[in-house]
């Protein structure tokens, strides 16, 4: 069992990574909560296995459940789905003290945060991540929200949770899509940060593949530990949290101009490939750094290329990605693996070669 505290001015909390969490969480949830009742929001894949043990947990810990099954799929991380999560708790009459029990993976987790966040001016929040993405990402740092029709996660609200309970056990029953979508955010947070985490990945990283329970609870503890320094030292991104952007820029442009067809982790893992070949051209990287970065990818069963995408329409989706500032795009690039750099100053010329680099 791994623990992780998060310290930050007016609030603190402890992540909880380990194997075998669900069938235990009513005990941890009450000695946190007196209140007779718990709302556990979650969607129809993560409910099928997950919320029948949560709920005979909740019960044999005294709360009453209120399940809320929610739409899966960025379609329902919107506010018409907040509005289901206020009207089926409104209509039971839940207080102030009822924890709200976010069950499933990154969507679940902002969309029930954005509810947690608002209804009734804020109950308690607690995460219960299953996907590889929401242990690592979603579940640390307290961003909540839901997408609008201009752009994604347009609408939201920082807002800590109560406790994170990771439980590693739930990732045997996650797609392999959906786990190699996890581990790009786990080779982001050692290229941005953590030379040392990255060479144990280039040993091992087919250990999470085969779902090794000791070696996913390290991983996932390593990454929460990265991402908690990251965002305790700048708790409102007006800093280096940025560089948690790396390969994002590149990313989301990905998503969007391929109508959403590659998911997040694999549009990172190209936006990750397309920065560390700019930072290469502009002889801020080695080629032996890229390659490696390229290998570690693949490993994970990534895509790195073959990405066939108009420039004009990538480049168009990163202005108007919302971190721009003043019409320049900012870039976080790797200078050598476990470091970054921030950058808006990039010529149009190098990200244009950079994003036909992935063909
Ligand atoms: N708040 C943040 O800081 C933050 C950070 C990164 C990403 N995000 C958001 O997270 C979202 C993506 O999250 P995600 O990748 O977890 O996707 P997701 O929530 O859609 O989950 C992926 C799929 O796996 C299923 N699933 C989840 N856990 C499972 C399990 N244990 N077994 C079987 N199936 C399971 C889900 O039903 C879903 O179909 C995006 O909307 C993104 O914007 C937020
Ligand atoms: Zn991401």
């Amino acid at each position: 069992m791994a623990i992780v505290m998060v310290n930050s001015p007016g609030f603190s909390y402890g992540i909880n990574i380990r194997g075998g969490l669900v069938p235990i969480a009513g005990a941890t949830i009450r000695s946190l909560s007196s209140a007779g009742r718990a709302a556990v929001v979650t969607d129809s894949s993560v409910a099928s296995h997950y919320l029948t043990p949560l709920t005979a947990s909740l019960e044999a810990s005294g709360f009453e459940v209120i399940p809320v099954l929610i739409p899966g799929g960025e379609a329902g991380k919107s506010l018409d789905t907040v509005s289901l999560i206020y009207d089926r708790l409104l209509s039971r009459r839940v207080d102030r003290n009822t924890p709200l029990i976010a069950l499933g993976g990154g969507i679940v987790g902002d969309v029930a945060g954005f509810a947690a966040a608002t209804l009734l001016r804020g109950v308690p929040f607690i995460q219960m991540p299953t996907t590889l993405l929401a242990m690592v990402d979603a579940s640390v740092g307290g961003k909540t929200g839901v997408n609008h029709a201009v752009g994604k996660n347009m609408i939201g609200a920082f807002y800590q949770p109560t406790v994170v309970l990771a439980d590693v056990a739930t990732l045997t029953t996650l797609p392999d899509r959906e786990l190699r979508a996890g581990l790009a955010e786990c080779i982001k947070h050692d290229i941005i940060r953590d030379a040392e985490g990255f060479n144990r990945l280039e040993q091992s990283i087919e250990r999470a593949l085969n779902r090794d329970a000791d070696y996913l609870t390290q991983l996932v503890a390593h990454n929460v530990n990265i991402k908690v320094r990251v965002v305790e030292a700048d708790p409102y991104e007006h800093g280096e949290r940025a560089h948690l952007n790396f390969g994002h820029t590149f990313g989301h442009a990905f998503e969007k101009v391929t109508d959403f067809r590659l998911l997040h982790g694999e549009c990172v893992s190209l936006g990750m490939m397309a920065a560390s070949n700019l930072a290469r051209d502009l002889g801020m990287l080695s080629g032996a750094a890229v390659a490696r970065i390229k290998a570690v990818l693949q490993r994970a069963g990534l895509p790195v290329s073959g990405l066939d995408v108009s420039t004009d329409e990538v480049v168009a989706a990163m202005r108007s990605d919302k971190k721009v500032a003043n019409d320049r795009i900012r870039l976080i690039v790797p200078d050598r693996i476990g470091h970054v750099v921030t950058r808006q100053d990039i010529p149009d010329a190098a990200i244009r070669t950079a994003i036909e680099s992935l063909r």
